[in-house]
């Protein structure tokens, strides 16, 4: 414990599992009170004991709400009104061609991922205001600045998020409180590693070899040539939350294995 977190609450959306999980587990290790959130009260509960007993001295707790729905979200923050730590880790995403995606579709995928996250900041954020104090991180992609043309719906959201991070960060003008946005690239979650053993379930191959042939037949740009681990993920979520990182402010960090071609 040497990032000065011991002590705070951090409420950490989508964190049952994958990359939120992943974040959740390094703060914890750094003395952070995890608030753990899903939308299964047996998933986040498991998480939930799982964090308590490797950081005995932590007190996660369980966060269980769909946080999409507004009536929902409003009691997550009356249980939960002070947090030091906002990470909207939350997202959904699939592959789709531009023609199938529907209306509907854009506006699911507005709800999911802008609305639900811009919906607690703008709860928390005023709070942190008052406190001259206190982290929001939104998870985003690196499909924000390169669309891949494979997630239209997707990455409009992701791109949106870059904005109204900046957007966040104005306000923040003259004290501590800070609000960036992560960009992952290609990151081994649960779900993501059920994707690859999908695509190659017929071949009696470790999930390694399937990992490198997905990366040169898939992801050729990629320059690590592997996925990200949700823990690369979670130290850099956990520094950008420690005072070490106050003056980011309204940063789009890049952590995408190299993914993105330009410099900047
Ligand atoms: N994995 C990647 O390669 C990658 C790359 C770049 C960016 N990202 C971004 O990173 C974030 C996490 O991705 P991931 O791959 O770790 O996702 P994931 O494995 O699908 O995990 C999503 C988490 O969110 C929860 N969740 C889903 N809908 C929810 C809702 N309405 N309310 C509350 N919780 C909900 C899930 O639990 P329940 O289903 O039980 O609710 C789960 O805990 C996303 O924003 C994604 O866009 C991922």
């Amino acid at each position: 414990m040497e990032m000065g977190l011991n002590n705070k609450t951090a409420l950490v959306t989508g964190s049952s599992k994958g990359i939120g999980k992943a974040i959740a587990i390094e703060l914890a290790k750094e003395g952070v009170n995890v608030l753990i959130n899903g939308r299964s009260y047996e998933e986040v509960e498991k998480t939930v004991k799982e964090i308590k007993s490797a950081f005995p001295a932590t007190s996660p707790q369980n966060a269980t709400a769909d946080i999409v729905d507004a009536e929902q979200r409003e009691a997550l923050v009356k249980k939960f009104p002070n947090v030091d730590i906002l990470v909207n880790n939350m997202g959904i995403y699939e592959i789709m061609q531009y023609e199938d995606v529907t209306d509907e579709i854009w506006e699911k995928y507005f709800h999911t991922n802008v609305l639900a996250a811009n919906g607690l900041s703008k709860y928390y954020l005023t709070k942190m205001l008052g406190n001259n104090d206190g982290r929001i991180i939104f998870i985003a992609s690196e499909e924000a600045v390169m669309p891949s043309g494979q997630m239209p719906q997707y990455c409009m959201t992701k791109s949106m998020l870059l904005s109204l991070a900046k957007s966040l960060s104005k306000l923040t003008k003259g004290t501590d409180v800070t609000v960036n946005t992560i960009m992952p690239g290609p990151t081994l979650s649960e779900n993501v590693q059920q994707i690859i053993e999908g695509i190659y379930n017929h071949d009696h191959m470790p999930f390694s070899e399937k990992e490198r042939q997905f990366m040169i037949n898939n992801l050729p740009q990629s320059e690590i040539q592997r996925f990200i681990k949700p823990l690369e993920i979670g130290r850099l979520a956990t520094f950008l939350c420690s005072p070490y990182a106050s003056a980011f402010k309204g940063s789009p960090i890049r952590m995408d294995g190299g993914m993105v071609p330009t410099i900047y």
